[in-house]
């Protein structure tokens, strides 16, 4: 994966911007962004894969810094105390060539660095912490630790992407989609869950440990669990469905994409699923700046209202299907997110730098993106339609259940569900499908080694 190194100074240039102005509204000289340190496990000497702090992770794109810290100062270059050890237990982080952007001092000795750190800060005003305060150890007033003032307007900043950010979910999206295309081919081969999260990996090229989420793989059943987490090592017999939600990382940014298959194309889950997925792209092409995303999730449920009649699950109008909650029990999840440095990334319910929330609406509680949509925003649009036992068993407890028409539902159960994820980029004129194209494009031949990214 080739590294953009004008487009990454553009990025710094946009983020000193940024973080001068947020500093400067919250009344502070300086920031000290520590990468992070992964803790071991309780009583262990192993520790989880290590996850730097979002806020460094845009500022240093790479994995590689833990004990790292950031110091930047307004009208300075930002100061990078990078922490390289003289270990031989495992291969020390290098100094990536693009680092030369950054004002970077090595240092062997993580406690050190930590020193440094201290001691720069001591002719500087007001610091701030931003970022996990018990890898700086530094003695600073609680109110300047992680400010939630500044935090805020740092939150709702990074929600538009810079051209380097949007440039690196594309990455991210061409190397999830290569595993999803060879996903679904072990699918309709007839692999087990693990089999294809397997085949995801390898034509992927990702390491588990650093993918994205973990991948959901899921077979019949199994589609009908939300986040399901397990990887069946043998095929059900039959096998009906498969859902897979699993994404990619380049420069620290994710994408997060799901598909939907039916084991016999031309069957009714097959027609449901395409079914879903023509309401998708409408909703997708729906998404524009100053669009209500709120609106855009009431759109879904009257979609799914839709579907329940056409495919005969219930029996009452669509209308009736939405006010009376039915839907709610078949589509439990909000429409999308933010996505960015985290899946679910910050700031989607902020109406302003000032930290004003938008509370999601009491009838969609699980809705994490509430804000307006603007230029420059990565979103999901990912709507679904479940058959989820426990859910239904409500709903048949409620009057509205009288009309839902069980044996229909009793049909589809086997499946589990649907959902169909891809990730838009709002433009001023435009919203750009940025997972659709790729499918279209490596699905044509033999989709390029992660080299030629
Ligand atoms: N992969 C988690 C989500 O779609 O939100
Ligand atoms: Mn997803
Ligand atoms: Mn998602």
């Amino acid at each position: 994966m080739s590294f953009d190194e004008a487009g990454y100074r553009a990025h710094l240039a946009t983020l000193s911007a940024q973080w001068e102005d947020a500093l400067a509204t919250h009344g502070f000289d300086a920031a000290v962004v520590p990468a992070g340190i992964s803790a071991m496990y309780f009583q262990d000497d192993q520790a989880p894969p290590f996850h730097p702090n979002p806020h460094f992770a845009r500022w240093f794109p790479s994995d590689d810094c833990e004990h790292s810290v950031l110091l930047l100062r307004p009208g300075q270059a930002p100061r990078l105390y990078f922490h390289q050890p003289a270990d031989y237990w495992h291969a020390p982080p290098a100094v990536p060539s693009w680092a030369t952007a950054l004002d970077v001092a090595v240092h062997a000795d993580a406690k050190e660095l930590r020193e440094a750190v201290a001691k720069a800060l001591t002719d500087i005003g007001r610091v701030a912490l931003v970022g996990p305060a018990e890898a700086s150890e530094l003695n600073l007033p609680p109110a300047h630790i992680n400010p939630k003032a500044l935090v805020n307007a740092l939150a709702f900043a990074r929600a538009s992407k810079t051209p380097f950010e949007a440039a690196s979910i594309r990455t991210a999206t061409a190397i999830a989609v290569r595993g999803h295309l060879a996903a679904r081919d072990a699918f309709h081969g007839g692999g087990s869950e693990f089999d294809i999260h397997m085949a995801y990996l390898a034509a992927s090229s990702q390491q588990e440990a650093k993918l994205p989420y973990p991948s959901i793989v899921a077979l019949n059943e199994h589609a009908g669990v939300l986040h399901y987490q397990h990887y069946d090592r043998s095929p059900p017999q039959p096998t009906r469905s498969f859902l897979i939600d699993a994404g990619g990382r380049a420069n620290g940014y994710h994408s997060d994409i799901t598909r939907t298959y039916s084991a016999n194309p031309g069957d009714e889950f097959d027609a449901l699923v395409q079914a879903l997925d023509a309401k998708q792209q409408t909703l997708a092409a729906a998404v524009r700046p100053g669009t209500s995303y709120i609106d855009l999730q009431a759109q879904m449920h009257h979609a799914v209202a839709a579907l329940l009649v056409e495919f005969d699950l219930v029996r009452c109008s669509a209308e009736s299907a939405f006010e009376r909650k039915i839907t709610d029990a078949f589509i439990p999840h909000g429409l999308g997110h933010l996505l960015g440095l985290q899946t679910h990334d910050v700031g989607g319910q902020l109406a302003n730098a000032n930290g004003k929330m938008v509370a999601a609406p009491k009838r969609f509680p699980t809705l994490r993106y509430t804000r307006g949509i603007d230029v420059g925003h990565v979103i999901t649009v990912e709507p679904g339609l479940y058959f989820i036992p426990v859910l239904l068993d409500a709903l048949a407890e409620t009057s509205a259940g009288k009309d839902v028409h069980w044996p229909r539902v009793k049909e589809f159960l086997p499946c589990g569900g649907i959902r169909i994820e891809d990730n838009v980029l709002v433009g001023a004129e435009a919203t750009e499908n940025l997972t659709r194209p790729v499918f279209a494009e490596l699905a044509q031949g033999s989709p390029p080694s992660p080299e030629a990214l």
